[in-house]
């Protein structure tokens, strides 16, 4: 670790030390350890690959956080940027609006299941989930009002999941359950009611794989029914936990948890920040289970990955409860500085055409097959505990013991060496602990795929020594 002294910069001198010196020093960067950063710093990107401000080109293995769908550079995406940067850079959505960022929200509310018509834009995630909140929780105030129902106000409680995370701004915070990020922040959070981690791998004493499903939505119905008086919303990400550690949940649990809620009358968001934009299969999560939540959150993939868009897309009754003269005070009284902004909304715009003209989906479909099969050897790894995979979505789950589903010690850095094995090799993915995650970008051909699967079990089986007496610390790492 070098010195953390005051540095010169040389912004445009890209081999040189100093850069990366700022890069250390200056760039505060999140989920960090800075006192161990070493600078990976990426000067370009051509398609699915990565290159370095050496010259070193790495396959882009989780698609630059999960959000680059169409590979780097995408000729379509670059071009409507241009475009629309000769029009007009930024437009505020309050109070008026963008011809972009209008065409854009049709678009979205085009593709959106069922009547997922009304797009409120924000600039991440997390202020995807927040918006979502305050919707939900002034929805049931405007119903008190307009139903003469005062009980109806009473609905200002949430319900997620374990191992919950929705984002790091402080309500997404309070719906999460990591507690490596969430617990300190105790003290100014609400407090959320917890369900279960759907989890199919760890299963409770005497839940089995086919009796999974029952058990999670038993637990998900009873906690619906006996708070329905106070809940305003349930908050799930549908089908996948992506930062759980790839989490797959039971078929059939969206669906219950859907039925639960217009049981007993509580709204359902989903917050498909992740799973959005093809990641499962198919456009939405949602989709598999034919669920329509009440607020669907969106991020990440929004844009192709390129600019910062978030969108909080609600069902007509939602948006319809805050429709009222302006002087009656009911209108949604959040709104952010960027939010549509009309160079994100072309990129997104160009994303869809990129959707809906180049068989995206048809080849996302195709790369996880090939990822499935690839991964089948690896499977029998004594350190691998468990491959779980939804569409391009993977996490490879790395075990000191398979029996009992045994974890490595965490100083141990298991996953954080494999991966730091498979850069060595050419290939940057970043792992949850110590799950290895894959989630390429969906326009990866079969020649990436088959070098990203190949590297990812070369990293696992050459890191993790097959001798009885072997530990992770075998994977050395640089320096
Ligand atoms: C499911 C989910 N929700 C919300 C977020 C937060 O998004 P952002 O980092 O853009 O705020 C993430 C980020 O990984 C996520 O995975």
């Amino acid at each position: 670790m070098r010195g953390f002294a005051k540095v010169e910069t040389h912004a445009n001198d890209l081999t040189n030390d100093a850069v990366a010196d700022a890069d250390r020093f200056h760039h505060w960067h999140g989920f960090t350890q800075m006192a161990e950063y070493e600078p990976l710093l990426v000067e370009r990107a051509e398609g699915n690959w990565l290159i370095d401000s050496k010259g070193r080109r790495l396959l882009d293995g989780v698609s630059s956080l999960w959000c680059n769908v169409h590979g780097h550079r995408h000729p379509r995406i670059d071009a409507a940027i241009i475009d629309q940067l000769s029009r007009v850079a930024h437009v505020t959505s309050i109070g008026m609006g963008c011809v972009t960022t209008a065409i854009l929200a049709e678009r979205l509310a085009e593709i959106a299941p069922g009547d997922l018509q009304h797009v409120f834009f924000s600039s991440d995630g997390s202020s995807a989930v927040e918006a979502a909140l305050k919707m939900a929780m002034q929805y049931w105030h405007l119903q008190s009002q307009s139903e003469g129902c005062s009980e109806l106000a009473n609905k200002v409680r949430y319900l997620s999941l374990g191992a919950a995370y929705h984002g790091d701004t402080t309500g997404a915070v309070s719906l999460g359950d990591i507690p490596l990020f969430h617990k300190l922040f105790a003290p100014i959070l609400f407090q959320p009611l917890r369900g279960p981690l759907p989890d199919t791998y760890r299963l409770p004493a005497g839940v089995t794989a086919e009796s999974a499903l029952e058990h999670y939505a038993a637990k998900m119905e009873a906690l619906i029914c006996e708070h329905a008086d106070d809940l305003a919303a349930v908050v799930v990400e549908p089908l996948v936990q992506g930062a759980a550690g790839m989490v797959v949940h039971p078929d059939g649990f969206l669906r219950r948890v859907r039925q639960a809620c217009d049981a007993h009358n509580v709204l359902l968001v989903a917050d498909e920040v992740a799973t959005g934009f093809g990641r499962t299969g198919k456009m939405f999560a949602c989709e598999h289970e034919s669920v329509v939540p009440d607020l669907l959150c969106l991020g990440k993939g929004l844009t192709g990955g390129y600019l910062p868009m978030a969108a909080t897309i609600a069902r007509r009754h939602v948006f319809d409860a805050f429709l009222a003269p302006r002087s009656a005070g009911k209108q949604f009284f959040h709104g952010h500085t960027f939010g549509g902004n009309p160079l994100a909304a072309a990129a997104a715009i160009a994303s869809l055409d990129i959707f809906r003209d180049e068989a995206v989906l048809e080849n996302a479909s195709q790369r996880a097959q090939q990822i499935a099969a690839g991964l089948v050897e690896i499977q029998k790894h004594r350190h691998v505990g468990d491959i779980r995979q939804r569409g391009t979505m993977v996490g490879i789950e790395l075990v000191e013991q398979r029996d009992g589903c045994q974890r490595f010690a965490a100083d141990q850095q298991v996953g954080n060496r494999v991966c730091q094995a498979a850069m060595e090799r050419g290939v940057w993915i970043r792992p949850l602990g110590d799950v290895v995650v894959l989630m390429p970008p969906l326009s990866i051909s079969e020649d990436e795929t088959q070098l990203l699967v190949d590297t990812v079990c070369d990293a696992i089986s050459e890191g993790l020594d097959d001798r009885p007496d072997a530990k992770a610390t075998r994977i050395r790492l640089p320096g």
